[in-house]
């Protein structure tokens, strides 16, 4: 089986034939295909059933031709490995019952064996690896996104328990942060064992942290991930969601790809990321454009990023719930258009 590996080439800085694309949330809800199967089994359930994870996964590589898979699972896997009831609440999205908000809380989470009580996630990537024609992303959450679930008991606007334990508890805060790194490492060596191709860390919410304190409470605990991961040879991916007054510290982070949203022009974040890959970064909601609009705003974006060490073409963050199919096949096509190299 030929393998398309142009989004692997453009993740090490090689040339490419053209700019490959794909798609955070790629797999979901905006898919009628995917609504038929989740119609079936609750969120959870879907996670932890490696042929239905297999099936979804490959649905947007088979629609839209698009250059790369990302496994199916969530972030907050492992935080329910870890010793925590989770909860997907139509509507509000994911609950924690009960937080960690104090040592006893901290003392009672364990460090998993990503083996033993993930194995459905890495049945899924070993199933995924036979099928597959183009590179599979696995992934996890960066550990400061990860803890906020846990702190705060679910999703959040303000963030005031996480701020609170970050200024007024920072050895509670730090030791959660530890716990979390220990269980990320681990997974994520699990994953590459399995057969992953390329690993990304999602930092949903490094950007309401100020850059003083991304650089002390949040930036060491990815650098030790990155780090750990190194030794797999496997390109690492990290995207830290509205991180635009962090790029340089998400620079030094030691990943070889940085994924930008899109609130910054993409010509302006290679500048600032310096000899390093970037990921990025069409508005999702830009994806609503009229077809000559799309294509020429993607146009201007090829154009912006022409001088990265390499690009790989996604939004900014996930694809919107309601985003009608048809337009985010407009987009890839014109990718791998108006790129064409040779
Ligand atoms: O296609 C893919 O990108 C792979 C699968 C994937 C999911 N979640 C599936 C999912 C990935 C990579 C994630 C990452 C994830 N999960 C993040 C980081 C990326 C980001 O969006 O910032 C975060 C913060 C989560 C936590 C999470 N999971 C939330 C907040 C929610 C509910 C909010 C929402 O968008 O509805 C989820 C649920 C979730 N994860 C769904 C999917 C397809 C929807 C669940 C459903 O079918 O009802």
């Amino acid at each position: 089986m030929t393998m398309n590996d142009t989004f692997l080439k453009a993740c090490r800085g090689e040339s490419t034939d053209y700019t490959p694309i794909w798609m955070m949330r790629q797999a979901g809800r905006y898919l009628p295909e995917y609504q038929k199967v989740r119609g079936k089994v609750t969120f959870l359930e879907l996670c932890k059933s490696p042929e239905l994870c297999v099936e979804v996964t490959l649905q947007p590589i088979d629609i839209f031709n698009m250059d790369a898979a990302i496994l199916f699972c969530d972030i907050l896997i492992p935080m329910e490995a870890m010793g925590l009831t989770l909860e997907f609440h139509e509507g509000r999205g994911p609950v924690f019952p009960n937080v960690v908000r104090d040592q006893n809380a901290l003392d009672k989470l364990i460090v998993p064996d990503p083996d033993e009580t993930m194995g459905f996630v890495m049945e899924t990537i070993r199933l995924l690896r036979r099928e597959l024609k183009v590179p599979l992303i696995g992934f996890a959450g960066a550990p400061f996104t990860c803890a906020t679930y846990l702190i705060e008991g679910g999703s959040s606007k303000v963030f005031w328990e996480t701020k609170k334990m970050m200024f007024t508890a920072p050895e509670l805060f730090h030791g959660l942060m530890e716990k979390i790194t220990r269980c990320t490492i681990s997974y994520l060596l699990a994953q590459a064992r399995a057969g992953a191709q390329a690993l990304q860390l999602f930092d949903s919410w490094a950007g309401i942290l100020a850059p003083t304190d991304f650089q002390e409470y949040a930036l060491p605990y990815v650098e030790r991930i990155i780090g750990e991961l190194q030794q797999t040879g496997l390109p690492i991916i990290y995207f830290a969601n509205n991180g635009a007054t962090l790029l340089e510290y998400s620079a030094r982070s030691g990943a070889d790809v940085i994924g930008l949203d899109w609130r910054i022009n993409i010509g302006d974040a290679i500048k600032r990321v310096g000899n390093k890959a970037v990921q990025g970064n069409i508005d999702p909601f830009a994806l609503l454009l009229p077809k000559e609009k799309l294509r020429q705003r993607i146009r201007n974006l090829l154009e912006d990023a022409r001088d990265a060490k390499g690009h790989i073409f996604n939004l900014g963050h996930g694809i919107h719930q309601f985003t009608p199919p048809d337009q985010a096949k407009i987009a890839v096509d014109a990718v791998h258009e108006l790129s064409q190299r040779s």
